[in-house]
């Protein structure tokens, strides 16, 4: 075989305190080739990247001197980008992987990719019938186990209390929605459009409202109060929420997608409520609940999936030139569901 493009999206440019702009912070590139036959694997193996993963935080990898924790790493000027990522290996002269093995971990935004090693690799042994290996990057993958991680350590949910989530047709926010109900709680949810809001309701939010639209403060002072806070945008809407707590309500502050293209983050001005509602506040990072939730999680979801309690919505973007759409989308709030790339198909 000859070789064949090995196209890639490189970062080139920290954006400072907007949005990142495409072809100048970051950019596609088609220049480089790759011999999936003949290309030295040096012990390692030769992976096709089939689906990478958008998330919101790899806005804070475009961070000069990074984020305060410190799995948040910038990313390196003139590299590919590199995010949970879905693959085939092709050739292997690994003892563990096997050509034809599908796999799971950090993969660089590029079609193809030798790894020297299986450092931050998981093999995938099955999926649930009818369900795309996409999946492993979303409900089954990072976002899915951060919902059923912060969930199950922080919620203590009882029957008939009442969950408020904002980005609740989200990729974390969508799967909180189904925990929360599979709980017997009330949920009310807020999204960023029509067609969110309803799919927040086809996903079994008892209230769904568009924040962008609605009043926020009215609607939880009508549905509430709140018992539980599941809040992955930050901002107004978190201020709301404290105002419209019950006693004892535990907050899961999973992330502040409001606040990551803003110089200024917005300046929560009623955290003395945290002291007369004596509400608890739990910030967490997934990585941390990993070693006990996870293999729960590997069981549990899986079986959710499949037996349809648990279901889950992807925004497909197709091909790795279109990358820097994808990222735009996600942090202006125009991805509809878990946002995939598909860079290949099998
Ligand atoms: N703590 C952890 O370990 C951890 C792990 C994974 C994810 N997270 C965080 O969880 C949150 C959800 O992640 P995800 O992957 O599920 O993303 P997502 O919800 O699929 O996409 C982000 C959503 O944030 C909302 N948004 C964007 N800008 C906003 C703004 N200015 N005001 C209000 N909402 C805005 C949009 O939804 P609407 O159109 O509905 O507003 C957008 O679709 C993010 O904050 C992410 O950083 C944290």
């Amino acid at each position: 075989m000859s070789p064949i493009c090995n196209a890639r999206v490189l970062f080139k440019e920290f954006p400072g305190s907007d949005y990142p702009v495409v072809d100048q912070h970051l950019a596609y590139d088609d220049s480089q080739t790759v011999d999936p036959v003949t290309d030295p694997l040096d012990g390692g193996f030769l992976v096709k990247v089939l689906y990478l993963s958008v998330d919101p935080y790899l806005r804070r990898r475009m961070t000069p001197g990074g984020a305060p924790e410190e799995s948040i790493q910038p990313f390196a000027i003139n590299e590919p980008l590199v995010n949970y990522g879905v693959g085939v290996v092709l050739r292997s002269e690994h003892a563990k992987i096997k050509a034809g093995s599908h796999l799971v971990g950090f993969l660089p935004f590029q079609e193809y990719v030798i790894l020297p090693n299986d450092d931050g690799i998981t093999l995938l042994d099955s999926k649930p019938d009818g369900i795309s290996w996409s999946a492993y990057i979303g409900v089954l993958g990072m976002p899915g186990l951060t919902a059923y991680s912060g969930w199950n350590e922080f919620s203590r949910a009882k029957p008939g209390e009442t969950v408020f989530v904002t980005a609740a047709s989200g990729a974390v926010g969508a799967v909180v929605v189904q925990l929360a109900k599979l709980s017997g709680c009330k949920v009310i949810a807020s999204a960023g459009s029509e067609d969110k809001v309803e799919y927040a309701r086809t996903i079994g939010a008892d209230v769904a409202f568009n924040w962008k639209k609605d009043n926020t403060r009215e609607i939880l002072k009508r549905e509430g109060p709140i018992n539980i806070c599941w809040d992955n945008v930050g901002g107004e809407s978190l201020e709301a929420a404290l105002d419209a707590a019950a006693s004892h309500a535990r907050f899961i502050i999973c992330g502040s997608a409001s606040n990551y293209n803003t110089g200024t983050p917005y300046n929560v001005k009623n955290l003395q409520l945290l002291i007369w509602k004596e509400i608890h506040f739990y910030g967490f990072l997934y990585l941390s609940l990993q070693p006990k939730h996870g293999p729960a999680f590997l069981r549990d979801m899986p079986r959710h999936v499949a037996a349809g309690e648990v279901k889950f919505k992807e925004h497909l973007t197709r091909g790795l030139a279109r990358a820097g759409d994808a990222l735009l989308d996600v942090l202006r709030g125009g991805n509809f569901g878990k946002s995939v790339i598909v860079v290949a198909e099998e």
